[in-house]
C-alpha cells in the first residue's frame, strides 16, 4: 500500500480513504468516554488523527506519529483550524521510533498494526513499548483474521488471529484482555451485489476486529 497516494485521494479507493469515518473509530471512542486514556498519548499510525484530535479537544496531550507526509500535514492544519495547541503531529517510521523513551501513558493502535508488514511488527510492538512510561495502556484495534471475505476485491491487510495478536504483543507488554471488536469502515459499494460487511447505524460497513487492552510493567 502507498499510503501516501491513498491519503491524496489518488490510491485504490480513489477517493478519501475508507478508514477515516470522520471521527474516532467507534471502539475508540468508547475507550475514551470510559476514561481510559492519560496523557501523553502516542496516537500511533495517526492518519488523518481523528482520535488525536478528539483526545486533544478533552485536554489530553497528544502525538500523532504517521509515515505519510499528507496526513501528518492534515492532522496539524486540522489541530491550527481548531486551536487545539496540546495535538503535534510528526512524520516518522513508528518501527524504529526513537527519541520519546518513557514518555506516554497511553498508546493508542487505531488500525495500525494490520497495516504493517508481518515482519515488521516486532519492531514495531519493540519501539512503542520503549516510548511507553512505566505503567502505560497499550491499546490495539486490529482486524481479525476472516474480517475479508475470501473473494473480496479489496486490498487485504494483515489479519490476526487472537494467538497471533498475543504472540506479537507479549513479548514486551502485559496483556490485560483481548475482546472481538469490529472496525467501522466506508467502502466503496461493490457495482454488483450487496455489501458482503453488516453495517451499523450510520450506514458504515462494520469489520469483525480484536480490541487488545495492555499495560507496561
Ligand atoms: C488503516 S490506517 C489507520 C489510520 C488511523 N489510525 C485511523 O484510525 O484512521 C493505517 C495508518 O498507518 C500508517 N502507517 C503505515 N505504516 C507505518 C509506519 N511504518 N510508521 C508510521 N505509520 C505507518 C499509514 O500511513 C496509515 O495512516
Amino acid at each position: 500500500m502507498d499510503w501516501d497516494e491513498v491519503y491524496r485521494g489518488q490510491g485504490f479507493f480513489g477517493g478519501p480513504p475508507p478508514w477515516n469515518i470522520g471521527e474516532p473509530q467507534p471502539e475508540i471512542a468508547a475507550l475514551m468516554r470510559a476514561g481510559k486514556f492519560r496523557s501523553d498519548v502516542l496516537d500511533a499510525g495517526c492518519g488523518f488523527a481523528e482520535a488525536s484530535l478528539a483526545l486533544a479537544a478533552q485536554g489530553h496531550t497528544v502525538v500523532g506519529i504517521d509515515l505519510t507526509p499528507t496526513a501528518v500535514a492534515a492532522a496539524t492544519k486540522a489541530a491550527q483550524e481548531r486551536g487545539l495547541t496540546s495535538a503535534t503531529f510528526v512524520q516518522a517510521d513508528i518501527t524504529s521510533l526513537t527519541g520519546y523513551d518513557n514518555r506516554f501513558n497511553t498508546i493508542l493502535d487505531s488500525t495500525l498494526l494490520h497495516s504493517l508488514p508481518v515482519e515488521s511488527r516486532d519492531d514495531y510492538v519493540r519501539a512503542v513499548h520503549r516510548a511507553a512510561a512505566p505503567g502505560a495502556s497499550f491499546f490495539v484495534l486490529v482486524f481479525a483474521t476472516g474480517a475479508f471475505p475470501a473473494d473480496t476485491d479489496l486490498p487485504t491487510p494483515n489479519v490476526v488471529t487472537e494467538d497471533e495478536l498475543r504472540e506479537a504483543v507479549c513479548k514486551y507488554w502485559e496483556i490485560d484482555e483481548i475482546r472481538p471488536a469490529f472496525v467501522h469502515a466506508t467502502l466503496p459499494t461493490p457495482p454488483d451485489g450487496p455489501s458482503q460487511f453488516d453495517s451499523d447505524e450510520k450506514g458504515r460497513q462494520k469489520m469483525p476486529a480484536f480490541l487488545l487492552t495492555a499495560h507496561k510493567r
